[in-house]
């Protein structure tokens, strides 16, 4: 193969959004970042080595005589994988896994590889980091055999494409895409181009072969190695692994896939014998709580179509000197400052000197403003030493002058509640497209956030009391 030497041009990388320009910029064009452009080597237009030859050109096809993709998928038996790639893996796709380092990617694709190997015939996991007898010690860990698997521990990926095209395997596994390389590019794994230049050699080799593949990629701080944000935009689907590292649930999210929703997630427990699938997220988040002591709500979150319950936790302590503190685990710190905001000032439950930690159980992250509601009560019930009823769920958008907003997919998120065995809801009064709800619970509609925490903790304080925002605890 030609050397890329004369040939190659030079093009800067945004490590953040993986914008791309043919001149260097100090802030990013496109996610305005400071200094996070790289340059990367690309081949040049008509040095043609590392792009595919054009072949014969296709004919147009008519649309109605084209079959569609969705019988052809690969079903992985993960179910909450299968989920998140929208129901089986697409022959020919490229699938890009990205994650912080220890979140557990390998796992969860060796687990992958394991069970597509059994069902599908072979599959090919390139172990770009770790020896063959590494990936063979996990694979004792995970208790599993392996039948049909084939370890490669390679990192050159023109060398990986060959051992491909002779074992044909169902399924490609690249651990990790910063670590592999290509000769005909001279800069170093990891970096900007050679990173983008394996995805696309990957894209190419599977389109050509119909071979599903998968490819790891660190989450990096921004620094020499090129984050797997430089390649979102060249792969058919990305997912992400999400967790706190010494948390056991893991949460696996679609942010992009050219064959499915976007929306659904999958949730997994990281444990001795590796990703357990979680089917029932809410009853296992929700199991674990202690009932009955202040400052915990449960909120209702709608991920996708599958609406999860999840424990919220908030504890106000007096502060020392100085500025109080506000802590965060698993919820936005802007949202929080917030929310005390409106508590302080339409609720009259005032914490300007006291310390406020939130934190949302079992390691899970929430981002929907519908658990608004749920974390005002967790912080007020602490601020007033009272606990929620503990068969309550909250659901509702705060606005900023307090009031409660609607959220969608009420009536979903209400059923699971139902199903979970919560008698009675705090939901805003103005629902979306104002359909009347009908749920087996109580429903108790209040208009703002005040009304809710009069509700919800059905704490009758004297009014002097509340007035003057007095704050016991
Ligand atoms: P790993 O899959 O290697 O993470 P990544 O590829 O994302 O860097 O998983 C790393 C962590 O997971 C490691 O700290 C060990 C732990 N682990 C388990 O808890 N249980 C298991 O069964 C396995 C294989 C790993
Ligand atoms: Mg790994």
């Amino acid at each position: 193969m030609a050397r890329g030497r004369g040939k190659a041009r030079s093009i800067w990388v945004c490590q953040r959004c993986g914008f791309e320009t043919p001149g260097y910029y100090g802030r990013c064009p496109s996610c305005d970042a400071w200094g996070s452009l790289v340059e990367a080597m690309v081949p040049s237009r008509d040095s043609g080595s590392l792009r595919p030859s054009r072949s014969a050109a296709a004919p147009a096809r008519p649309l109605t005589e084209v079959s569609s993709a969705a019988e052809a998928r690969l079903a992985i038996s993960i179910g909450e994988l299968n989920r998140v790639l929208g129901g089986g893996l697409v022959p020919g796709s490229l699938v890009l896994l990205g994650g912080d380092p220890g979140i557990g990617k390998s796992t969860l694709l060796l687990q992958a590889a394991v069970v597509l190997a059994s069902s599908a015939g072979s599959a090919l996991y390139v172990a770009a980091e770790e020896s063959a007898e590494q990936v063979k010690l996990r694979a004792d860990r995970l208790g599993v055999a392996g039948d049909g698997l084939y370890v490669l521990a390679e990192t050159c990926l023109d060398a990986v494409l060959e051992v491909a095209e002779q074992l044909q395997p169902a399924v490609l596994v690249v651990d990790s895409i910063q670590t592999v390389y290509q000769e005909a590019l001279e800069s170093s794994p990891g970096s900007v181009s050679q990173v983008r230049e394996c995805t696309a050699q990957l894209m190419r080799y599977a389109k050509r072969s119909g071979v599903p593949v998968f490819i790891v990629g660190h989450v990096t701080k921004e620094g020499m190695i090129a984050g797997p944000r430089v390649v979102e935009h060249m792969v058919d689907t990305v997912l992400y692994l999400e967790g706190e590292r010494f948390q056991q649930y893991r949460i696996l999210r679609a942010v992009k896939n050219r064959f499915g929703s976007t929306e659904e997630v999958g949730v997994f427990e990281m444990g001795e014998g590796g990703m357990r699938e979680i089917r029932n997220p809410s009853e296992t988040f929700v199991g674990e709580r202690a009932q009955g002591t202040p400052g915990s709500a449960i909120v209702v979150t709608l991920e996708g179509t599958r609406p999860i319950l999840i424990e919220v936790q908030a504890l106000t302590s007096p502060a020392g000197s100085g500025m109080p503190r506000r802590t965060v685990t698993g919820f936005d710190l802007n949202r929080l400052q917030m929310l005390l905001a409106v508590l302080a000032k339409r609720a009259g439950v005032r914490l300007g000197d006291h310390d406020v930690f939130v934190n949302v159980a079992g390691g899970l992250r929430v981002v929907e403003p519908a658990a608004d509601l749920g974390v005002a009560l967790a912080i007020a019930s602490s601020a007033r030493d009272v606990p929620v009823d503990p068969h309550t769920v909250l659901i509702g958008e705060v606005g900023l002058s307090g009031e409660l907003r609607g959220v969608r997919g009420l009536e979903r998120r209400l059923q699971e509640a139902a199903r979970l065995g919560f008698r009675r809801a705090v939901i805003p009064v103005r629902s979306p497209n104002g359909a009347v709800i009908h749920s087996p619970m109580e429903v108790i509609l209040a208009k703002t956030l005040g009304e809710a925490i009069e509700r919800a903790l059905s704490w009758r304080g004297p009014a002097a009391e509340q007035a003057s925002g007095r704050v016991r605890g």
